[in-house]
């Protein structure tokens, strides 16, 4: 069994994710780690982020793997944890030119599709293009300021900078970043993390 939840930046995805996915004894899945760690091996690398073949040529020498646990998702090169260094504002500014790029979306789906079942997949495109046959499917949206508020408390900026970079990474992202035509959308503007993780426990019957 598969199940999606997408949405937009910051919008609790990957807390929900875990949440659910603890609760039904399985791990997930954070797609965009694996953006996140072609993004920063290109900016360590010091290529253009534009460049499709570049990119591919660090991941064929670095070959970033996802580790996806139920409590947390890492990142390894080799012997090298990448997961503390993806977070980063340099690699949130950057993961939007690299993600548009279709040959690194064919590598990320390649990945993703190897993983065994069952898992909780989270991401943009999961319950369109990755997963399109996953048993259910949600869809995570919040406004912009309720997420710069949430997001602030991880990151030592202010809430209107955090703000203005959710809008500019929502407009870059939205070619890949749309529901799925039979996920559930979930306004979790009102809600608490354990009031989504509710409703979408609730939508799997559990
Ligand atoms: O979910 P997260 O914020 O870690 O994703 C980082 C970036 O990776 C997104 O802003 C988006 O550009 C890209 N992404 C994507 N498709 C996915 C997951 C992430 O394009 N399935």
């Amino acid at each position: 069994m598969i199940v999606t939840i997408d949405g937009v930046a910051a919008s609790g995805k990957s807390s929900v994710s875990s949440g659910v996915a603890r609760a039904l004894g399985i791990p997930y899945v954070s797609s965009g780690l694996l953006y996140r760690a072609a993004t920063l091996l290109g900016l360590e690398a010091g290529v253009d982020l534009h460049d499709a073949q570049a990119l591919l040529a660090l991941l064929d020498t670095h070959a970033p793997r996802l580790e996806p646990l139920a409590e947390g998702n890492r990142v390894w090169a080799g012997e090298r944890e990448l997961t503390d260094a993806l977070h980063s504002s340099r690699v949130d500014a950057g993961v939007s030119v690299v993600a548009v790029l279709p040959e690194l979306r064919a590598w990320v789906d390649a990945q993703l599709r190897t993983l065994p079942e069952p898992f909780v997949a989270e991401g943009r495109d999961m319950g369109t293009n990755v997963f399109p046959q996953a048993g259910a499917k949600f869809y995570l949206t919040a406004s912009p300021r309720i997420r710069a508020e949430r997001r602030a408390r991880e990151r030592p900026e202010d809430i209107p900078a955090i703000e203005a970079a959710l809008i500019r990474r929502d407009a870059k992202d939205k070619v890949q970043s749309a529901p799925a035509p039979d996920a559930t959308v979930i306004d979790t503007g009102p809600l608490t993390l354990e009031g989504v993780i509710g409703v979408i426990l609730e939508g799997l019957g559990k």
